[in-house]
């Protein structure tokens, strides 16, 4: 089959989370699977953008509103990332440093996808699915479908739109509805949700399929998805979960090159405290104290709110015994408050406020912990890398966490799971894996080595996704 992902974002090309490292791991094993998997996403400026050579495909112009703008579609010339990569370069729009943030995201991104409507309209074969990614995306079914200037070759294409995140849907006011390229006027109803023009709910009632990064997420977005669970409801007929899976070949401690020593899993003890050691060295951390880490986006869903007072009373209620360290960024209060507690915990608790992907390697690689404590994670990628580098998670038990974390409390067991997002589920967990380092080191080392074998590769979810594309597609 030939499969086109649309997305925002696509490692290494640009990534601000998960959906880039998704996006930059399930075209490469599907094309692995026999199929053509391609990747088409805005063209930033980038690293990896200027670091690459490139070849123009396609130079077109559309409207927006009433403005015209010209685009071009350039593509990676090696095809070193194990699928075709295309950039779409709309001049002034597009070609920023940030993915996101920008006051005319709107325009930006809606821009973005009429041009990958027109281009692909003019693809002398179409491909079979256009599989769209969260809300950036989500006009894309509704536009092929429904737009004059795409139905006609457009219309017949299966589309199937992932939610990676249901709480940010794209929200668009009605007064830009003049965004949209033309369609009979009754359609309204299908960009509409609560008076606004909603993406993500256009896109799942537009697309053929809707599918989200794991089975509980799926079951939790009936309940709560940020004022569209009765659509989620509505629509479940066509809706299923596919869990994530990682890629184990940017994602190995044997070959990873970010680390301070690389190492399998019969060597995990000693290659993981050499990665601790130059930790340690550069946070002033003590490596005879279990060290437990947290990475992400330091935001509400990823409950980093909690995290000054958790550390800080976990630091005081177990009597320092165990050391800390927050590679995230995000909201400025938050990252505020734990670039100041740098210096009230020193020795204890540091942070690196800021985007990181080498140190984040290392940190997988040398911490013992990785805490978790989100209150709302679709899937959750952070878990699967820190059980292949051997480190514990301590997750909350919520959509993908649930799904891919066992307590350790529980036969074979290799995590440790709180019920609640709150201050006391963290220090109780802490307490846990300060005794569980501790006093239980033959266990420790027995679910350290067992993590590292779990298979979490794209190998059968990329496969659950062909199957999906083939069963609307005849
Ligand atoms: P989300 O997409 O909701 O942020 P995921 O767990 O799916 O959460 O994926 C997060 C990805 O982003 C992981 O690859 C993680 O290592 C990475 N990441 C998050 N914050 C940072 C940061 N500050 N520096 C480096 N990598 C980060
Ligand atoms: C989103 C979710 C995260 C998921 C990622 C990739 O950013 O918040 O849980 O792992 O997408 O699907």
């Amino acid at each position: 089959m030939e499969i086109l992902h649309v997305a925002a974002e696509c490692y290494p090309m640009a990534k601000a989370g998960g959906l880039g490292d998704v996006v930059g791991a399930l075209p490469k094993y599907q094309n692995e699977l026999g199929h053509v998997a391609k990747v088409v996403m805005p063209m930033y400026r980038t690293k990896f953008l200027y670091a690459n050579q490139w070849e123009l495909v396609h130079e077109g112009g559309q409207q927006l509103g009433s403005h015209w703008f010209h685009y071009s579609v350039i593509r990676e010339k090696t095809n070193k990332l194990g699928f075709d990569l295309y950039l779409v370069d709309i001049n002034g729009l597009l070609d920023r440093e940030k993915i996101y943030g920008y006051d005319d995201d709107t325009e930006r991104f809606l821009a973005f996808q009429i041009a990958v409507c027109d281009w692909v309209n003019r693809w002398q074969h179409v491909p079979d699915v256009i599989h769209c990614h969260d809300h950036h995306t989500g006009l894309i079914p509704f536009m092929c479908k429904y737009s004059y200037a795409f139905r006609n070759k457009l219309a017949p294409v299966k589309t199937v739109f992932t939610v990676h995140n249901g709480q940010y849907q794209g929200w668009i006011s009605w007064d830009k509805y003049y965004y949209i390229p033309a369609y009979d006027s009754w359609n309204w109803g299908l960009l509409d949700w609560d008076n606004t023009i909603n993406p993500m709910a256009a896109a799942v009632k537009c697309a053929d399929k809707v599918t989200t990064v794991s089975h509980s997420y799926m079951d939790e977005l009936k309940v709560s998805a940020n004022g569209l669970q009765n659509l989620f409801e509505y629509e479940k007929g066509k809706s299923l979960g596919i869990l994530n899976g990682i890629d184990t070949e940017v994602w190995d401690p044997q070959t990873d090159n970010f680390l301070a020593k690389n190492y399998s899993q019969e060597l995990v003890q000693k290659g993981k405290q050499k990665n601790k050691m130059e930790i340690c060295n550069q946070f002033g951390l003590d490596p005879d104290k279990p060290l437990i880490t947290f990475i992400g986006r330091l935001v509400g869903e990823k409950a980093a709110d909690l995290l000054p007072e958790a550390i800080s009373q976990s630091i005081y209620q177990h009597h320092g015994r165990a050391n800390f360290l927050v590679l995230g960024s995000g909201e400025t209060h938050l990252e505020e408050q734990l670039d100041q507690m740098k210096n009230q915990f020193k020795g204890y608790f540091n942070s690196y406020i800021g985007y990181s992907e080498p140190l984040s390697h290392l940190i997988y690689a040398g911490a013992d912990f990785l805490l978790m404590p989100s209150r709302v994670e679709p899937c959750g990628l952070n878990q699967m890398y820190a059980l292949r580098y051997g480190t514990v998670p301590m997750v909350r038990s919520v959509g993908g966490l649930k799904d891919t974390i066992k307590d350790f409390g529980d036969w074979q067991g290799y995590g440790i799971r709180m019920d609640q997002s709150s201050v006391g589920d963290i220090i109780y967990s802490v307490g846990r894996a300060i005794d569980l380092y501790t006093n239980k080191p033959d266990l420790y080392e027995w679910m350290r080595g067992y993590m590292m074998t779990i298979d979490h590769s794209w190998d059968a979810s990329a496969q659950q996704y062909i199957d999906v594309y083939q069963s609307i597609h005849k």
